[in-house]
Parts: C-alpha cells; sequence; structure tokens
C-alpha cells in the first residue's frame, strides 16, 4: 500500500485530484466512485477543473434500499449533486434501492462491473473498517448484495439525516470481489474517528472482520489519509 500523508482533506484533495488527472490522461475508461463526506472535496476539484468525463463510464459503490433518486439522502442524488449534474460521464451507474426484486437488481450490477471492469476504484472507510457498505463479517468472495447495516453505521450515518430514525436499515452494495477486481483502489480517510480502522486495514491481520483489511492483497492501492487519521500507524 502507498501511503501519502496529508495535513488537511483540502491537500487530501489536491493529492486525488492528481491520481485523478493522470488516470484520465492515461485513457482510464471506468472509475468506481464513492460517497459520505470524505469524497465531497475531491468531487469539488474535480467540477472546479477542465477534466472532460464524457468518455468515462462511472459504477458507484452503493445505495439504500427505498430511496429512489429524488431522495435528498439517497447515494444517486449525493452523486447528482456533487459530481454529475457539473460533469456528466458517458454513463453513471448507481445501484437500485427501489428495485422489485433486489436479488435480480444485485445480479445486474454484477453484469454491469463484468462488462466495464474498473479502472480506478475510490473508496471512503466505515468506522468498523467497512468499505462501500460491506460491513465486518462480509465475505471476501462476495459479489453484489443486500446489506443489514450494523448500528455503528446506522448511528455514523445518521449525521445526513434530519431523524435518526429515517436511516435506512438495508443496502445494496458491491462486494468485496467486486472491489477487489479494479486495477487500481484509492482510499481517502481524515479525522481521528478512523484512525483504528485505518490502523487495522494496513497492520493488523487480513480478515473478513475488518473489510479493508483485504487492501493489503492487492496490488495497487493507494492511500490518503490525514495526520490524525494516522496516528495510530
Ligand atoms: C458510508 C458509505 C461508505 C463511506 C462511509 C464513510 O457507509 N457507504 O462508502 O466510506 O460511509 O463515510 P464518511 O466519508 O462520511 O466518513
Amino acid at each position: 500500500m502507498k501511503i501519502i500523508k496529508v495535513k488537511n482533506p483540502a491537500e487530501g484533495a489536491r493529492k486525488a485530484f492528481d491520481i485523478y488527472q493522470s488516470a484520465l490522461s492515461s485513457g482510464v475508461k471506468v472509475l468506481g466512485l464513492a460517497t459520505g463526506s470524505t469524497p465531497i472535496a475531491l468531487y469539488k476539484e474535480l467540477t472546479d477543473s477542465v477534466l472532460d468525463f464524457s468518455n468515462v463510464t462511472s459504477i458507484n459503490l452503493d445505495e439504500y434500499l427505498g430511496l429512489d433518486g429524488n431522495n435528498e439522502q439517497s447515494y444517486r442524488y449525493f452523486m447528482n449533486q456533487h459530481l454529475f449534474n457539473k460533469k456528466p460521464f458517458k454513463k453513471s451507474y448507481v445501484p437500485d434501492g427501489m428495485s422489485e426484486d433486489h436479488k435480480a437488481a444485485a445480479k445486474q450490477y454484477d453484469k454491469i462491473i463484468s462488462e466495464h471492469p474498473i479502472d480506478l476504484q475510490l473508496l471512503g472507510i466505515g468506522l468498523n473498517g467497512h468499505i462501500g457498505f460491506n460491513e465486518p463479517g462480509t465475505a471476501f468472495d462476495s459479489t453484489t448484495h443486500i446489506v443489514d447495516l450494523t448500528q455503528s453505521t446506522i448511528d455514523a450515518n445518521a449525521r445526513f439525516f434530519d431523524n435518526s430514525a429515517d436511516v435506512p436499515t438495508q443496502a445494496i452494495s458491491m462486494g468485496i470481489a467486486s472491489v477487489m477486481s479494479a486495477k487500481e483502489i484509492l482510499l481517502m480517510a481524515y479525522g481521528a474517528g478512523k484512525a483504528d480502522a485505518i490502523a487495522a486495514m494496513v497492520n493488523g491481520p487480513v480478515t473478513e472482520k475488518v473489510p479493508a483489511s483485504i487492501l493489503q492483497n492487492h496490488k495497487n492501492v493507494t492511500i490518503i489519509i490525514d495526520e490524525a487519521a494516522a496516528t495510530k500507524l
């Protein structure tokens, strides 16, 4: 793993921007994208830039079940607001949280991923080491699946909702095997709250108890972290 330490999220976003700029100039075709507060500054760098994504396909990691794309808390809405409305892609896939048949939707998403191999996958990390919505205990060979969110994740994500009772308890998420199939992975994490997860990911055993620890087995991973997130390394 290549670790880049930065002073703050703004510097992290600029470093990440450089990675996207060179990926685009080297002809990247498919970007795996993520939500959460962490990538917002990077998306701002991208939308403020002259970079052109009209020949690039994007595939997002996950979506809440039960929220449609017009719901301000949905990840589709988030992506439209922070990136796609300002920087249209050739095609942007986000898992469907409103499908009548979630298993079929998951299978369909795997087909999309296999038809569009991901060149560069962006990740954040949950406090418990989750990536996407792959919670501790998720099989390393998992593909797209339906997730029962842990209380820790529900509590962590409640900050985005007016009422914590409104936080969905389930999601559809790209699996760990799908994330690992990306040619290159960029993970960003900021703040002291992420320090334990970062230490477990980088130095802990590779275990399904810490989903992000699987990244130790990937050949091309870059991690951008601030000083607070790096304190336990
Ligand atoms: C959610 C998302 C993850 C994200 C995590 C951390 O659980 N499904 O993809 O990495 O939140 O979010 P934040 O960046 O806001 O800390």
